[in-house]
């Protein structure tokens, strides 16, 4: 007999295909309407695999209804939205797409620390109000990035990514991280920095350490505090990483120039929320990796870890892997 496979959102029929071939497939069918709590603890009951996306909260509670699970994949790099240890407990394998968005999203936090410096977004709407009456020569003015100084928080896939393309634009790139990277440190012309001197050294500071309790409020008041004043932050890690009213309030008292933001506390942000108040913050609904081609590869990359998993190999970004 086929296991079961539970998949937590409508994704591209070639995928199903392939899961097909290994799994009796249960699929939630809609691709814009996240699967209600219910539905899944009643399907998580009889699956063998989990097919998800980071807006699915899997925690103890729901594993502990879950006897016959042997394998969750995650639709993303980022595995925050799962309990790991609690998966670890139970035996349960989980994991990852890392590397296929790496370019793609590295593309995504430049597009965004450029839209910040330059005001891209605000100088767009002012256009279409019917602002624009004349050419002035102070009118919507920006920072330059060519020739600027960036900070990287967290100098993994890619943070080194974002590095390369800075190196483009004839910038100097400094980087803190957990560990040290003197390979890349010579590789790429970086410098390590203790993230105190990386905040006040940088016109362009990019957040790209995964989110966990460790780096819950990594930047908060204070560190706002540190950076210059024609600053730009840009988070496209996940949002609990910044203090997002510390950043309201750096933003809003010009403590900083802009922000640029993929990534929310609670997603989707909500409308009132009062960071989109501000005209020097660039809001997007967490599209980093969000190319169609990178997004069909995660897919196929989360089934192919599933599909392994479930024949007793061993998946390829199995996350919590035994030492
Ligand atoms: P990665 O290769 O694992 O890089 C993360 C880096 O952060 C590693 O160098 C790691 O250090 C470092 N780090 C971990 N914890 C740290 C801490 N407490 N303090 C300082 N540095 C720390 O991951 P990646 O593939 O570059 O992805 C990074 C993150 O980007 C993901 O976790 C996800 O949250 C986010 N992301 C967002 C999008 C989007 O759509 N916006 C898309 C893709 C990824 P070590 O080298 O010591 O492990
Ligand atoms: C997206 O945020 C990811 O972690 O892949």
């Amino acid at each position: 007999m086929k296991p079961h496979v539970y998949v937590t959102r409508k994704i591209d029929s070639d995928i199903v295909a392939k899961l097909n071939e290994a799994a009796e497939v249960s699929m939630w069918p809609e691709e814009d309407v996240p699967v209600p709590r219910e539905v899944l603890e009643r399907e998580i009951r009889h699956a063998d695999g989990l097919f998800c996306l980071l807006t699915e909260k899997i925690d103890d509670t729901l594993l502990a209804g879950a006897e016959r699970l042997s394998v969750i994949a995650n639709m993303a790099v980022g595995y925050n939205n799962i309990d790991v240890a609690a998966a670890s407990a139970r035996g349960i394998k989980v994991t990852n797409t890392p590397g296929v968005l790496t370019e793609t999203t590295a593309d995504l936090t430049f597009a965004l620390l450029m839209a910040a410096a330059r005001r891209l977004v605000e100088a767009s709407d002012y256009l279409r109000r019917g602002d624009w009456v004349t050419w002035s020569p102070m009118q919507l003015t920006g920072q330059d990035v060519y020739g600027a100084r960036l900070g990287i928080i967290g100098l993994g896939r890619i943070g080194e990514a974002l590095a390369r393309r800075a190196d483009a634009f004839g910038m100097q790139v400094s980087y803190y991280s957990r560990t040290r990277k003197p390979h890349a440190e010579e590789r790429l012309s970086l410098t390590y920095a203790e993230m105190d001197d990386l905040l006040r050294e940088s016109d362009f500071v990019c957040i790209l350490v995964p989110y966990s309790p460790d780096t819950h409020g990594l930047i908060g008041r204070r560190e706002l505090s540190l950076m210059k004043s024609t600053a730009v932050l840009v988070n496209t890690s996940r949002g609990g990483i910044v203090d997002e009213a510390a950043l309201y309030d750096a933003l809003k008292s010009k403590t900083i120039w802009a922000a640029g933001l993929d990534v929310f506390e609670r997603e989707p942000v909500a409308t009132d929320h009062p960071l989109l108040t501000l005209p020097n913050v660039v809001a997007l609904p967490h599209i980093g990796s969000a190319s169609v081609k990178t997004r069909l590869r995660m897919g196929h990359m989360a089934a192919d870890n599933l599909i392994q998993a479930l024949q007793g190999g061993t998946p390829p970004n199995w996350v919590n892997r035994p030492e």
